[in-house]
């Protein structure tokens, strides 16, 4: 049935009721053929996806009825009823949330004026009532047909976006071939997520790309998860469509519905030592260079060893993500020495700080490890503007008033020791292993750069090795410990690895009241 079959009067009331079902089955039920491409390509539909997504029986549409109504597409059948997105509101594990699914059975998801219209007033309406908005997109970007009114729409939506940052969380499921203004929007949400083999997003298609610059790029490697999530675009990749929506689930749980609100809290479990304790003693290995999995330790102080990981394979170098501590929710921020020994680099350096920035715009807690052996260095990182894109880092935590703890847990060196949530920065509880090494660098740097002429010296005299190996053991002992810091006040407390997870839980109490002012301003100047 098409929307040209329906009456356009009714003679009474028992027929009107019947004509508003019918025309409410046509919404629903969509173009069968279209429906049945979407699925031969492993993909759901919009309906599909917000039912599988929200509690069950939870969601009302808004606008189901409305069309696009531009008049020029020339057949009259091409005006579905919701004009290819499905907008509304439900909940999730009983908190609400507004959503919107973008419909590609309808002009391939493509956004247009009165699609703009639908979204954006789903998006006011979660900012007014502070839930987060989880938006579904499946859409070949502005609607070619609607000319200027689509990138009207869109300008509309990115408006929204940047207004709704910072007060609600906006999570972005890329669940199909996204384009042009389908992937500026996503990037400026708070989180992003792609699917496997059935979502890919660029700004130009292949077509463009072979078009200006004659490359011959396949979709896979332009725009598809693998591609995406290396270059930092993407937070999670899922397996499939329901693990994608399973796991915004899991992350809407870590999250507050809104900047003034707190995150979920699950209860604690209690502060006495266990096995899972004691075995953080045996984490760090005696020789210093030697690698091992900084997962490992989060596992251990976080809550049931579950850490929610973003952005993994991105600036492996750095972890990120969210976890609890006694059942309420930490944002971890942590040194990763399987890769780059845990240095910082330009990508480490500016996903450590939007997480940041994430965490303090959503009243989360920031629990920072630190292993790290300073800034990477080299002409490729340098020439990639390390010295602007670095300071990201530090002056996010600069910027953050949330509770913070940091715990170094062996290296801190120079750059690395102020960037990594330092106590200048103010960072609220400093504590350190006694494997720590706070120094301005390692011994073999320090050594080669203080006794340069000593050691030119025993080159001559032939027994250099022994007096390199002498003086990094001097200066090892002596410089690379916590001691000197805590000294000085700049750690609060030197603890036992196994005493760290009460010990961060004992801060985090403490600081669940912290308030903090900043002098008056517009915002900071943030190094972007
Ligand atoms: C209108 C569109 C459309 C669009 C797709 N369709 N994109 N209709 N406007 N932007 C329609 C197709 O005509 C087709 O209609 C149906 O959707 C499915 O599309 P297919 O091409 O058959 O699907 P697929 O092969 O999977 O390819 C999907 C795609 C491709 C990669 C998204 O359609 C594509 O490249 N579209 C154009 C992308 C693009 O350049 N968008 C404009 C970006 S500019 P039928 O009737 O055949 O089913 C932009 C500016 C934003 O967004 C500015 C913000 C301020």
């Amino acid at each position: 049935m098409t929307t040209t079959d329906l009456p356009r009067t009714a003679p009474g009331t028992a027929a009107k009721i019947a004509e508003l079902a019918r025309r409410r089955e046509v919404a629903r039920l969509g173009a069968r053929d279209a429906v049945d491409k979407q699925h031969a390509k492993g993909k759901l539909t919009a309906r599909e996806r917000v039912d599988a997504f929200l509690d069950p029986g939870s969601f009302v549409e808004v606008d189901e009825l409305v069309r696009h109504g531009a008049g020029a597409y020339g057949d009259d059948t091409r005006e579905a009823y919701g004009d290819g997105v499905v907008t509304g509101y439900g909940l999730v594990d009983g908190r609400p949330v507004c959503v919107y699914a973008q419909d590609f059975t309808v002009f391939g998801g493509s956004v247009g004026e009165r699609v703009g219209q639908k979204i954006v007033k789903v998006m006011q309406r979660a900012i007014e009532v502070g839930c987060p908005i989880v938006g579904l997109n499946d859409s070949g970007g502005a609607r070619i047909q609607e000319g200027v009114a689509s990138l009207a729409a869109y300008g509309e939506i990115g408006y929204h976006i940047a207004l709704a940052s910072g007060v609600v969380p906006q999570i972005s499921l890329i669940l199909g071939p996204c384009a042009g203004g389908a992937v500026y929007g996503p990037a400026a949400t708070d989180v992003v997520v792609m699917v496997e083999n059935t979502s890919h997003q660029f700004v130009t298609g292949p077509d463009v790309v072979r078009a200006v610059t004659g490359e011959d790029v396949s979709f896979e490697e332009l725009g598809g998860p693998a591609a995406n999530a290396a270059a930092g675009n993407v937070h999670y990749v899922a397996s499939d469509e329901q693990d994608a929506l399973d796991w915004v689930q899991a992350l809407l749980s870590y999250l507050p519905s809104n900047n003034l609100d707190e995150p979920p809290d699950f209860g604690g479990a209690g502060l006495e030592l266990s096995a899972d304790d004691l075995a953080l003693n045996e984490i760090i290995p005696d020789e210093p260079n030697r690698l091992y999995d900084m997962r490992g330790v989060i596992r251990h102080v976080v809550d049931d060893g579950e850490f929610l990981e973003m952005q993994a394979a991105f600036a492996p170098n750095l972890l990120v993500g969210l976890a609890r501590i006694e059942g309420r929710t930490v944002g971890v921020v942590a040194n990763q020495p399987l890769h780059l020994s845990g240095a910082l680099d330009i990508d480490a350096s500016e996903k450590g700080a939007r997480f940041i920035q994430f965490c303090d715009a959503f009243n989360i807690p920031v629990l920072t490890l630190v292993d790290v052996p300073g800034y990477f260095p080299g002409l490729a990182q340098e020439r990639g503007g390390i010295i602007r894109r670095g300071v990201k880092l530090s002056f996010a935590y600069a910027t953050a008033t949330v509770p913070m703890v940091t715990v170094i847990v062996r290296k801190a060196y120079g750059g690395g020791y102020a960037s990594m949530g330092c106590k200048h920065y103010r960072v609220d509880a400093n504590l350190a292993w006694p494997t720590a090494e706070i120094a301005v660098m390692g011994g073999e740097a320090a050594v080669s750069v203080l006794f340069r002429r000593q050691l030119q010296e025993a080159v001559a005299a032939g027994d250099v090795e022994s007096l390199h190996a002498a003086l990094v053991a001097a200066y090892r002992a002596e410089k690379c410990t916590p001691y000197e810091a805590a000294e000085r006040g700049y750690v609060d407390a030197v603890i036992a690895p196994s005493e760290t997870r009460t010990e961060v839980a004992k801060a985090l109490r403490m600081l669940r009241t912290k308030r903090q002012a900043s002098p008056a301003r517009k915002h900071p100047n943030t190094p972007l």
